[in-house]
């Protein structure tokens, strides 16, 4: 019997990459699925029902059960809509996997209203937009399982991602709190930071990509044989997903290839302290701060144009 026998689960963004490999390995394991995805270019322009019909195809040619829903995420009633097509078709909802989103790298100066407000529909206000609609689907039932994508360029900061990576640290947030919103009603919010070869990492160049994962604090990620497969990440979120996994909630991974770690959520490093109701005043930080807070410290990206 598989792990998820007669589990009902929604994944959004389940027509193409992680999303996809999500709903085949859990219609593999015995869920249900409702694949969602307006099949939409990497920018979030156009529509296209055909990657979700395929994935449908797929699980049912190997014998599973699953579902199209082609609306997009980027709105509550959006949201609601998608809920609601799970709810007719299998009648509830017990897992919820939010994996849409599209890309647009620009620095700040070139990110444009259109492109900030794209990227927070579908990402931020798209991953509030399901979270709320499915998370009313379970809580009558005190079971859920919600997971979550964020991404190293927000948590960690990469150049050239202004907006993708505000969004994408905005996701961790609401899934750091929504965890203690729903944890007392027996539904788990996790959320997972990926890398994973996709159509999305497919659109940076190689020597970009090698800029960020240098600088970036992640774990060096160790390939599978083949790669870093969007499979790899799959059996992370499905595991997330599990009745075992009841006990880890509002939780931060990153997954690529052969590597999972916990991440930590953000902590205190050093701290400064006036003694008896003080505050610290601008002279006294610019003589204090490099000798405490400031020891060590270092400018992520120094200057080394004049303008
Ligand atoms: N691939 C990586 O290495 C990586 C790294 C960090 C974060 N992520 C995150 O993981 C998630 C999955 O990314 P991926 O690499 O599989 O991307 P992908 O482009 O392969 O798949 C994303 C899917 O989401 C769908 N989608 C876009 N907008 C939608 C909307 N409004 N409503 C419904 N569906 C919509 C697209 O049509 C597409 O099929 C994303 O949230 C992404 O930001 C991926």
């Amino acid at each position: 019997m598989g792990l998820l026998q007669n589990r009902v689960a929604v994944v959004t963004g389940g027509g193409r990459g992680i999303g996809r490999a999500v709903a085949l390995l859990m219609a593999r394991h015995g869920a249900r699925v409702l694949v969602n995805d307006t099949g939409t270019g990497l920018d979030g322009d156009g529509v296209d029902r055909s990657p979700a019909d395929q994935v449908v195809q797929e699980i049912q040619a190997a014998g599973g059960v699953a579902a199209p829903s082609y609306h997009s995420v980027s709105s509550v009633e959006g949201g609601e809509k998608i809920v609601q097509d799970a709810l007719n078709h299998f009648h509830t909802v017990d897992i919820l996997v939010a994996a849409a989103g599209i890309l647009r790298d620009r620095t700040v100066f070139d990110t444009t209203e259109e492109d900030w407000n794209a990227l927070v529909g579908v990402h931020l206000k798209g991953t509030f937009s399901v979270v709320r609609a499915a998370a009313r689907a379970m809580r009558g039932k005190a079971y859920g399982r919600i997971v979550t994508f964020t991404s190293a360029a927000g948590l960690y900061g990469t150049f050239g991602q202004a907006a993708y990576g505000a969004v994408k640290d905005g996701v961790a947030g609401f899934a750091r709190v929504v965890a203690r919103d729903l944890g007392r009603f027996g539904i788990t919010v996790n959320c997972v930071a990926p890398r994973a070869e996709t159509r999305m990492t497919a659109s940076v160049p190689d020597d970009i990509m090698r800029q960020r994962q240098e600088v970036l604090g992640v774990p060096q990620p160790t390939p599978t044989s083949d790669g870093y497969p969007p499979e790899a990440v799959a059996h992370l979120v499905a595991f997330l997903c599990t009745d075992t996994a009841g006990d880890i909630n509002g939780q931060l991974f990153y997954v690529a290839g052969g590597v999972v770690s916990l991440l930590s959520h953000p902590a205190v490093t050093r701290t400064v302290r006036k003694p008896s109701g003080g505050r610290w005043s601008v002279e006294e930080l610019a003589v204090a701060f490099p000798l405490t807070l400031g020891v060590g410290l270092a400018n992520p990206a120094p200057p080394r144009e004049s303008p």
